[in-house]
């Protein structure tokens, strides 16, 4: 399958992409914010470091595996939580977290996905959770023991969020929720039959549109309509404190995503975080913040060694991988470049994506003469 896609890296699974899904859709996947200054700052700083590569080292068996909270990753990077997976594709969520499963690393479910837990965690393979806060606290602590109960082994809060971000786009393609069909959404989606017969049909055949399905039944709301009291994200009222009680509420690993501050960093080690991601939400934010790689390096500075580090925004190629994990980051999460994978050719498409990953990752390794993830490290940054 992988070969039929005729896709050599994650710009031509994106292509790919791009021509299946709706314009609508297409974009609340890819875009940013505002002026999307923020997407380009995140490739920019990957695309300011360069190597200093060393030679005669001997690289036949260059080992990119690494050890996460404990336990074996396959490479330093885990999948994400998108919530938008379940439009891309049919059971998107499923897809991805069967793809990681078999690709040997972790896959994180978003709390906004569109297919229950249980139905995502038959992946098997090792499954965090993603957070966001609803209205109604106690949804979340309900959908948070369920995680605990299908074995989730991390919690990852995400705090970059605390009031909805500015994303105008929605607004102009008419893709907001709840969502009203027109006339410009409607030629989108006929434009689009393979989409429409193989992604909504098939939901529509199942029983219906995707919902918020980690709400239970009484609120979900199909996303033709809009949420019912209380079922909706707000968490511009979380502070420390909150994110304290969340931390001794949970048994497992509990990381804070979305952190680009040295001092916020402290704090979560503070806290009794287990991990941080450094990340500006793949500049879906805040437009004008650092690029996650910029911010990196005062973090490890500041907590590196002591708690596990995430960086995410932006990684498209093995080479950022590494240059994240020389700068002192633990492993990297991505995002976008599965869901390419997703929209492009669904579960296969996904094992594509990482596979690219994977191998240009020991390329680059080879070529730095790095035998394994531990011998990657500033020394070889130019
Ligand atoms: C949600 O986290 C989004 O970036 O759309």
């Amino acid at each position: 399958m992988a070969a039929d896609l005729r896709c050599y890296n994650i710009a031509d699974l994106r292509a790919r992409a791009r021509r299946r899904l709706p314009h609508g859709i297409w974009e609340y996947a890819e875009r940013g914010v505002e002026d999307e200054a923020g997407m380009a700052r995140n490739r920019a700083a990957f695309d300011a470091v360069t190597f200093r590569p060393r030679v005669l080292r001997g690289v036949h068996a260059v080992d990119p595996g690494t050890t996460l909270f404990g336990r074996p990753s396959a490479f330093p990077l885990a999948i994400g939580p998108t919530g938008a997976a379940g439009l891309l594709w049919y059971k998107g969520d499923l897809a991805l977290a069967r793809a990681a499963a078999k690709a040997g690393v972790p896959f994180t479910i978003s709390s906004a996905s569109t297919m229950d837990l249980d139905q995502i965690a038959v992946a098997g393979g090792r499954l965090w959770f993603q957070l966001y806060l609803w209205e109604d606290r106690s949804l979340s602590l309900a959908v948070v023991e369920k995680a605990r109960d299908l074995g989730c082994e991390a919690l990852f809060v995400t705090l970059d969020l605390p009031v909805p971000p500015n994303r105008e786009y929605i607004q102009r393609n008419g893709f907001g929720t709840p969502f009203k069909l027109n006339a410009r959404n409607t030629i989108d989606v006929l434009r689009h039959p393979r989409w429409l017969a193989g992604v909504m049909g098939r939901y529509t055949l199942d029983g219906g549109v995707p919902s918020q399905a980690n709400l239970p039944d009484r609120l979900r709301a199909k996303i033709t309509k809009g949420a019912p009291p209380g079922a909706l994200f707000k968490q511009d009222d979380l502070d420390w404190d909150g994110a304290k009680e969340l931390r001794d509420r949970w048994p497992g690993q509990f990381v804070l995503k979305g952190i680009l501050h040295p001092e916020d960093a402290e704090r979560a080690l503070a806290l009794g975080a287990d991990g941080i991601v450094v990340s500006n939400h793949g500049g879906r934010a805040l437009d004008s913040s650092i690029a996650s790689l910029a911010a990196l390096p005062s973090i490890v500075s500041a907590v590196g060694g002591r708690m596990t580090i995430f960086l995410d925004s932006g990684v498209r190629r093995g080479s950022d991988i590494v240059k994240a994990v020389a700068l002192g980051a633990d492993a990297v999460l991505v995002g976008r470049a599965p869901l390419y994978g997703l929209a492009a050719a669904g579960e296969p498409g996904v094992a594509h994506a990482l596979g690219l990953l994977r191998s240009e990752t020991v390329r680059t390794m080879a070529m730095l003469g790095a035998r394994n993830v531990g011998e990657i490290d500033s020394s070889l940054l130019a």
